[in-house]
């Protein structure tokens, strides 16, 4: 998609606070730093849309993103930075099972590991519960340009055997300073919202 217009409408907490218009939504999830608003960035054709921190965990709240009146993107907070207190990880959880197990137009959820490792612990029970709750996926593999390009067929082969893939149809490898991955990324999306 071309994007020309983009607004961030809502930082939400609260489905109260949840846009009403009833675009489809798409949600960013992964690792606190992972690179999931960097992702976002490159989508819409911005530097720094959505912040962007090399201080994890800056992310708190469920960051709604109109993208040409069509749909919303949705940044949610990363999971698994150690140094936030455990009643903070307790809010966060349940903000995020919220709205990913209740939000009607949600269509589909983008996965972020990174590229570099074998997906974490965090990363394999976040795409368990997905598919437990049957929620279409991409996982993304951002930082890509990090490894070199002879071993990125290894870390396919890693994240579709951590995760219990049947194949490797949904997983992309990404770079957000080098755009690459950016059109496939694309192309589900619009598969998931539109389709
Ligand atoms: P939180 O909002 O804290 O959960 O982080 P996030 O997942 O939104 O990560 P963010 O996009 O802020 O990126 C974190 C850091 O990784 C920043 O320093 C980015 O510049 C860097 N980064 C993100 N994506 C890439 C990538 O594809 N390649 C490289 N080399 N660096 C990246
Ligand atoms: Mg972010």
């Amino acid at each position: 998609m071309e994007v020309n217009h983009v607004e961030l409408v809502m930082s939400a907490v609260d489905p109260a606070q949840y846009p009403t218009t009833g675009y489809p939504e798409i949600a960013f999830v992964g690792r606190s730093n992972v690179g999931k608003s960097s992702l976002t960035n490159v989508l819409i054709n911005r530097r720094s849309y959505a912040r962007t921190s090399s201080q994890p965990g800056k992310t708190q709240t469920l960051n709604f993103y109109n993208v040409e009146d069509k749909l919303y993107f949705v940044d949610v907070p990363g999971y698994g930075y150690a140094k936030v207190s455990k009643s903070e990880r307790e809010k966060w959880g349940q903000m995020i099972e919220t709205y990913l197990t209740q939000r009607d137009q949600l269509r589909g959820v983008v996965s972020l590991v990174d590229a570099r490792h074998a997906p974490t612990a965090d990363d394999i029970q976040m795409y368990q519960w997905l598919a437990y709750y049957d929620l279409p996926t991409l996982i993304v593999a951002t930082k890509s340009d990090k490894i070199a390009r002879g071993k990125w067929n290894q870390a396919v082969s890693q994240i579709k055997k951590s995760m219990g893939l049947q194949n490797t149809n949904n997983i992309i490898m990404f770079s957000a300073p080098k755009k690459i991955g950016k059109d496939a990324v694309w192309n589900w999306i619009e598969d998931q919202a539109f389709g």
